[in-house]
């Protein structure tokens, strides 16, 4: 039996007839930019996130990218950015010609909020923290130290849709946020879309503007914008995805909590944080091991397929080789890109699926 790290088929299929009305909907409409699902997904998503506005973008970079750019962000501007994420949201400060400045992560992997005070200089703009594998950064506290500091602050959503704390759903805190809909998202489409979530009406229609060459509607060009734009036939994938967004983040944490019962107190295995009730949405179950590379390899070839979230922390990829960090300073997400290994976990995941992966793991350790 081959275990897949990721079966999109085994989560789609089950909705198919669903997905295909959506088909059928956007062909007859015949509006495949600026259609009307755009506008009834924008509407759906703000409400469930509980935001005034969503935006509709071609995926999260350019959201990012928008997002920043629209909140003014310029060259000699620093942002802060944790070490270990994803690399766009460092790519798209030095894309506007800023600088941004790394962060080390927490045990979680999250942005040590401890640390970031120290990393704020004069020229230090705004700050972005990622609520990284689905699991959110303490915001309130966030908040607080970046209103203390007058920074503007961008979440980066895009791999915890739906996440909450008590005081409100990850996208609904900083001033902008920014979500991906990656087809291996909790919420995928079929292909690439994104969306910004604003507080403010006059930021969400700049972005909107700039994301539509600087204006709104046909020939409209206030000023210089860029295109990026989510199809009409995504949007209409993804409304219909919402409907069962929430069972789906349920399975994950159902999953999540049976690898945690299953693999708890294993000798050299450390596991995702059990404590954070609802603010966890799973998007990825890593767990960490001094071996990591051997486990890695022993799963493969007993047909279990698993990832690395990330083999390399962002100031040491080789984008960022000129700003010659080194992995002192970052100790937390250096032990995380040596240590770190993502394991299956997808709703709908059977679970001898499941059950073999626990199996392989307890097997690599009595080696
Ligand atoms: C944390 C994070 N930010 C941003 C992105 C960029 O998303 P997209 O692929 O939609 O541009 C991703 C995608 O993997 C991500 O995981």
């Amino acid at each position: 039996m081959q275990v897949p790290f990721l079966d999109l088929k085994a989560i789609n299929d089950p909705i198919r007839m669903e997905l295909e009305a959506a088909f059928h909907e956007s062909l007859d409409e015949s509006h495949y930019l600026f259609g009307k699902s755009v506008t009834a997904f924008e509407n759906a998503f703000a409400d469930k996130i509980g935001v005034a506005n969503c935006v509709s973008v071609g995926n999260c970079t350019d959201a990012l990218f928008i997002t920043l750019k629209m909140l003014g962000i310029q060259p000699g501007d620093e942002v802060i950015v944790p070490a270990m994420t994803w690399i766009s949201d460092a790519s798209v400060v030095s894309q506007l010609g800023a600088k941004p400045v790394f962060v080390d992560v927490d045990e979680h992997g999250l942005i040590d909020l401890d640390l970031i005070e120290g990393a704020i200089s004069l020229k230090t703009k705004a700050i972005i923290p990622v609520h990284l594998y689905g699991q959110m950064v303490a915001m309130p506290k966030l908040m607080n130290l970046a209103n203390r500091h007058g920074l503007k602050v961008i979440e980066d959503c895009a791999q915890s849709h739906f996440a909450k704390l008590p005081s409100g759903m990850a996208g609904s805190f900083g001033d902008a946020a920014v979500f991906s809909f990656y087809p291996s998202k909790n919420l995928g489409a079929l292909g690439d879309g994104g969306c910004i979530s604003a507080k403010d009406d006059s930021l969400a229609l700049a972005c909107r503007k700039f994301a539509n060459h600087g204006g709104i509607g046909k020939d409209s060009h206030e000023f210089i914008g860029i295109n990026s734009r989510m199809d009409t036939i995504q949007a209409a994938v993804l409304l219909r995805k919402l409907d069962h967004i929430d069972a789906w983040t349920l399975a994950r944490r159902e999953l999540a909590a049976y690898y945690h019962e299953s693999l708890n107190g294993l000798s050299e295995i450390a596991l995702p944080n059990a404590e954070a009730g609802e603010s966890h949405v799973f998007h990825i179950y890593e767990i960490r091991s001094p071996r990591r590379n051997d486990l890695k390899a022993y799963l493969e070839a007993n047909g279990i397929q698993t990832q690395i979230h990330y083999p390399k922390a962002v100031p040491f990829t080789d984008a960022y080789k000129q700003l010659e960090h080194q992995h002192t300073e970052f100790p937390r997400a250096f032990l995380q890109q040596e240590q770190t290994l993502s394991l299956p976990l997808y709703p709908r995941m059977p679970k001898d699926h499941q059950d073999k992966v626990i199996e392989g793991i307890k097997a690599f350790i009595s080696i």
